[in-house]
């Protein structure tokens, strides 16, 4: 599938709402499937990572059935998982892979786990390393650090403390879903905060969870209970909404309940720095996880710098930010984003370069980008078979001088199945074509 993208003049205008969250939905259905009794989750992502951690758990025998509106997870405790018959199949998605073999670490079971050939080429041993430490035994290929991974668990995880190497929140709560299953407190020390629905949604199952300052601390061997679970929109969805009507002239639109938990909504502090007007209403809690309804209008934006503490909380949103900074006035500097290279695709090059061929003025850095703002040029472009790429390209079409066409669009699939229809609703010339 390929998008259509023109500019012709339109404005966005309207109101909509966002799937589910990516990383919440993951996190609920995890979560719900070593619960005692039955989790409902409404707004849960059907998209194509969040289906295959389904998969991968109706395979450790987990029942999962679609209802009306929710989905219904039928938990089966802590260590009560089957041992399965098939190779569980990650898909495309970093967060499967790295979280389930943190709960596969806590039980005492033999798995293999697998991806498409982009996963099997990200690093895995950012949490190899440490679930060894915790007992599991995990082999993996290239000197254990590459998916296809063959795991034993075990039941008598070892707690340890831990400090995290890299700000990854998949790291984290793979150590925490293991550290479940272990006598005793696991720690972990994170020197930067990421996103942590982890420890909100562990607390709202009922686990003995403590954080004080960057210090985690989880108690293991406490049963979990089945929830009521809304997940929130997807602020990662919502940011490709968000600058595009903050770019394209005279729009506004009103994007509602989107999750805007800080560790995750770096985005709002970044584009309000550059002089976007995004205003955050009617904000409440679901499950432990902030939400509000966003009222975004156009704005000129302006360069600026993006680095350190921020980078954790704007991480999957740094494509679509290179493009609002490609028609901000001034230069943005984007710096410490080096974890960008080991996403679905190396993401600082493909950003990069597809922007290039839209008559972008940047340079690349090995930690970064340097962007001068200023007219983009529709052009032939290229996904780079990523998510995030192709939309963030979408995005820049519409603020381009005539039609982009943006190539291998169909693996919007895996987070925004209706990035399209959504778009298309607000009225922006966004066309998916065969
Ligand atoms: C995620 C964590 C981040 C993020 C990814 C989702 C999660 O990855 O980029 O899209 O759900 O925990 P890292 O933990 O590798 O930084």
């Amino acid at each position: 599938m390929k998008l259509r993208v023109t500019c012709d003049g339109k404005v966005l205008s309207g109101t909509c709402s966002m799937p589910g969250d990516k990383s919440v939905s993951h996190r609920a259905a995890l979560l719900a499937s070593i619960a005692e009794g039955t989790t409902d989750i409404y707004n849960y992502l059907w998209g194509a990572d969040c289906l295959q951690t389904l998969q991968c758990l109706k395979r450790l025998g987990v029942v999962v059935e679609k209802r009306d509106g929710f989905i219904r997870i039928i938990g089966r405790g802590l260590d009560g998982f089957q041992e399965p018959e098939e190779i569980l199949d990650a898909g495309n998605s970093g967060t499967t892979i790295r979280l389930l073999l943190g709960l596969l670490a806590g039980q005492d079971l033999f798995a293999v786990l697998t991806g498409d050939k982009s996963l099997c080429q990200r690093p895995m041993d950012r949490v190899i390393n440490p679930l060894s430490m915790m007992g599991a035994q995990i082999q993996g290929r290239f000197g254990n650090r590459y998916a296809p991974l063959a795991i034993r668990g075990t039941c008598e995880v070892r707690p340890i403390e831990y400090t995290l190497p890299v700000p990854s929140a998949q790291v984290k709560s793979a150590l925490l879903l293991a550290g479940l299953n272990a006598s005793g407190t696991t720690t972990i020390i994170q020197p930067l905060p990421s996103r942590d629905h982890t420890e909100r949604m562990l607390q709202v199952f009922g686990a003995r969870l403590k954080v004080k300052g960057n210090v985690i601390q989880l108690a293991g061997k406490k049963t979990l209970k089945g929830q009521v679970i809304k997940v929130p929109g997807d602020i990662s969805a919502a940011a490709f909404l968000i600058v595009a009507a903050t770019l394209v002239r005279d729009s506004e639109i009103m994007i509602q309940s989107v999750g805007v938990n800080s560790t995750r909504a770096g985005i709002l502090d970044v584009l309000k720095m550059m002089g976007a007007d995004i205003q955050i209403q009617d904000m409440r809690l679901w499950n432990k996880e902030p939400v509000a309804d966003l009222l975004v209008k156009s704005a000129d934006l302006e360069g600026t710098v993006i680095e350190g503490e921020l980078l954790p909380r704007v991480l999957d949103e740094i494509p679509v930010l290179a493009v609002a900074a490609a028609a901000a006035r001034g230069e943005t500097v984007i710096r410490d984003a080096d974890e960008l290279r080991v996403k679905e695709t190396d993401r600082l090059q493909a950003i990069a370069t597809e922007l290039r061929k839209m008559k972008a003025v940047l340079k690349e850095k090995p930690d970064g980008l340097r962007i001068r703002g200023g007219q983009l040029q529709g052009a032939r472009v290229n996904s780079w078979g990523d998510h995030r790429i192709a939309m963030a390209l979408a995005v820049a079409g519409l603020i381009a001088r005539g039609e982009t066409i943006v190539e291998d669009a169909s693996c919007l699939n895996i987070s925004f199945p209706a990035f399209s229809d959504i778009f298309r609703k607000l009225g922006a010339g966004i066309d998916a074509q065969n």
